[in-house]
């Protein structure tokens, strides 16, 4: 367990043994010998009728003196054994704890809860090294790797074709030496069938190697510090872009590298400073030494996957939007110029298209369209939205031009998500009154202690999923027409409606300043979901369905987004609002996925290559669906999910220009 495989072995096979025959990794850096106690597992009593077996005490080997040398040296806790140093004696139920912790100064940070199956590409190999002698001319690092050899094929492991790294060959005789030729050999090897590389030498025994892994997003970079023998996330940080100086979306840098001798260069090194930093920050909250990571995964949207690597996006920026390169890219962390060890690895995910890059590729590996027979749509929406529809048979990607809108940009009281924001509205369609609530607080306004609170943050403007929830409740409340026109003839009933020029906008929040919603400001959103929309209903076209199983929304706007109030203004089809769900950062989840399991990496290549790209520019049927979508929810699709639990309005067609006059009224077809 947790695996769940299940196997016959005769009494007396070492349980590590068994693991290992059923496929099942357990982490053993020291070869069995009882000392490094990384393959520690615990014993499930009782009667497991799911099993159909008893597992009793009685039937694991009792404790030997090599887990009861490491138990006086080590502190190990109590239930615990040593599954290289005891015996199956009959029936068992074998636990794999997710937290082997060995170092006491590690500090375990609240993980996702994702069980991730380990299979990482470094190995740590304890290895006790014959000494030169005179009579045997072999170089030192050929007996480091015979006895590698020797040691660990009986393990499932194979070095035979072991190469060094060159840093390593400078630094090997004293590092043989400084151990008293008891050294720990840390391996890369990416696939069963690539070459494996020795890329670390620690004297002694070693007994930690951490992975990183990473989300390159426009806006904000996040890392996670995961430990690659517990598979635990120890430290969890993020920062800003710092390229956002160059350009606030991606179209305006990749403008900048265009305009600006330069420019590619000063971007790649502010993402690669960045990074350094985070690493720091990771590493020093979890007492960690940088020095100790040895593997790295990075995803990233095309153009971010491309001024990482240091690779000119200016393609990106025109049709036909040629990457560099889409499959997945493997190379030295020290030619990306990251402190980490001098040996670390880098694997970048494979994009998937031009403008579908290796963030979407992780999202889908971590939520897994391509491993199940429902059909699931994964949206992440940013200025560009990532599309992924599909399920185990067929899977299709677009991304759609959604603009800035979301995100708050081009709406006249939009704001990032930061406190004092408004995240949530509600609007009473008898009194047109509106309730808020901001980012920070609890409250709603019309709660007692928001004045204090609002006070403490000063509100300032609306975040992206307060934009959702404030049109939607304006078309909910008949503020807004199917058509999104702000109907003018309100304010005779209510002094929220006002006159803006020619046409009219409703004020949200009474303050200073004052914060209303324009007409402007509605167009803005309705352009931005039919974008999203449009390239929706153009993938399902491409799979010929009429409805989705599952829709997840992945990314920082997707999290905080009430699925509801999506499906009101028509940004997502149909679906059973309990089907709709935000995964947060899916793009960090799968880059760690890629990082603790090699068997993901190649999971993602395959379903990579397996994926059909659609390029929604191309299609001529996006501007109809496009012109649909303008409208609220939408002027043809229906939404029979949705209204088993909302009351849409009933329909008021506009016939003219967007004067805001009342318009005539007809029932829904
Ligand atoms: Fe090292 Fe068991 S494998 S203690």
């Amino acid at each position: 367990m947790p695996s769940g495989k299940r196997g016959r072995f005769s009494p007396g096979t070492p349980i590590l043994d068994a693991a290992r025959e059923l496929g099942v990794y357990v982490e053993s850096v020291c070869g069995g010998r009882g000392i490094c106690g990384r393959c520690q597992i615990e014993i499930q009593t009782g009667n497991f009728a799911k099993h159909a077996i008893v597992s009793s005490a009685e039937n694991i080997s009792p404790f030997g003196p090599k887990e009861q040398r490491y138990a006086d040296k080590r502190d190990l806790k109590p239930g615990r054994r040593l599954s290289c140093s005891s015996t199956i004696q009959g029936d068992l139920v074998v636990d794999i704890p997710a937290d082997v912790q060995v170092n006491a100064q590690v500090v375990r940070k609240a993980d996702d809860g994702r069980h991730i199956d380990r299979n990482p590409a470094i190995h740590l190999c304890y290895v006790e090294v014959p000494e030169p002698d005179m009579h045997n001319p072999l170089g030192d690092f050929d007996r480091l790797k015979a006895q590698l050899e020797k040691d660990w094929t009986s393990k499932g492991l194979n070095w035979q074709n072991l190469t060094i790294d060159h840093h390593l060959l400078t630094s090997l005789q004293p590092i043989l030496r400084n151990g008293k030729w008891k050294v720990t050999a840390a391996i890369h090897q990416d696939g069963e069938n690539t070459s494996p590389a020795l890329i670390a030498l620690y004297p002694g025994l070693h007994n930690e190697a951490y992975g990183i892994a990473c989300d390159i997003g426009s806006t904000t970079i996040a890392m996670h510090l995961v430990s690659l023998l517990s598979g635990t996330t120890i430290a969890t940080s993020g920062t800003a872009n710092p390229q956002i100086r160059f350009g606030e979306d991606l179209m305006s840098r990749v403008s900048y590298v265009m305009m600006n001798p330069g420019g590619r260069e000063a971007m790649t090194i502010a993402v690669r400073d960045a990074l350094n930093d985070l690493i720091g920050q990771v590493c020093s909250e979890a007492k960690v030494e940088a020095s100790d990571i040895l593997d790295m995964t990075f995803v990233g949207n095309p153009i971010m996957h491309h001024l990482f690597l240091g690779i000119d996006p200016t393609e990106l920026g025109v049709a036909p939007f040629a990457l560099a390169v889409s499959s997945r890219v493997q190379l030295p962390a020290s030619q990306l110029d990251l402190q980490v060890n001098p040996g670390a690895r880098v694997y970048v995910l494979p994009c998937i298209a031009g403008h579908v890059g290796a963030d979407a590729a992780a999202a889908t590996l971590a939520e897994g369209p391509h491993r199940q027979d429902d059909l699931m749509l994964l949206v992440d929406v940013g200025t560009n939205a990532e599309i992924v529809l599909g399920n185990k048979t067929r899977t299709v990607a677009a991304s759609s031009p959604t603009g800035p809108a979301f995100e708050g940009a081009e709406i006249s009281c939009g704001q990032r998500a930061a406190p004092g924001a408004i995240e949530r509205v509600r609007i009473d369609p008898q009194t047109l009154e509106s309730r808020v609530r901001i980012i920070g607080s609890e409250k709603w306004s019309d709660e007692e202690g928001f004045e204090e609170e609002a006070q403490k943050f000063g509100i300032t403007g609306v975040c992206g999923s307060g934009i959702i929830e404030v049109i939607a409740e304006m078309f909910l409340a008949g503020i807004i027409t199917t058509d999104g026109v702000i109907d003018g003839s309100l304010a005779e009933k209510s002094d929220r409606i006002i006159a803006n020029d020619r046409t009219w906008s409703y004020v949200l929040w009474r303050g200073e300043p004052q914060l209303t919603i324009t007409q402007t400001d509605v167009r803005a959103i309705q352009l931005a979901k039919a974008a999203l929309y449009a390239g929706i209903r153009l993938l399902m076209d491409k799979m010929e369905i009429a409805a989705v199983d599952q829709i997840r929304f992945a990314g920082a706007f997707g999290s905080f987004i009430d699925p509801k109030y999506a499906m009101v203004l028509g940004l997502i089809p149909d679906c059973q609002l309990e089907n709709v769900k935000a995964v947060g950062n899916a793009a960090g989840v799968g880059a760690k996925m890629a990082l603790l399991n090699r068997d993901h990496r190649r999971e993602i290549e395959q379903t990579v290559r397996q994926i059909e790209k659609i390029e929604t520019a191309l299609e001529p049927d996006f501007q109809r669906h496009f012109v649909n979508a303008m409208a609220l929810p939408n002027k043809v699709e229906s939404f029979p999910e949705l209204e088993k639990v909302v009351k849409l309005p009933e329909v008021k067609e506009q016939t003219g220009e967007d004067d805001g006059r009342p318009r005539r009224r007809r029932r829904r077809p």
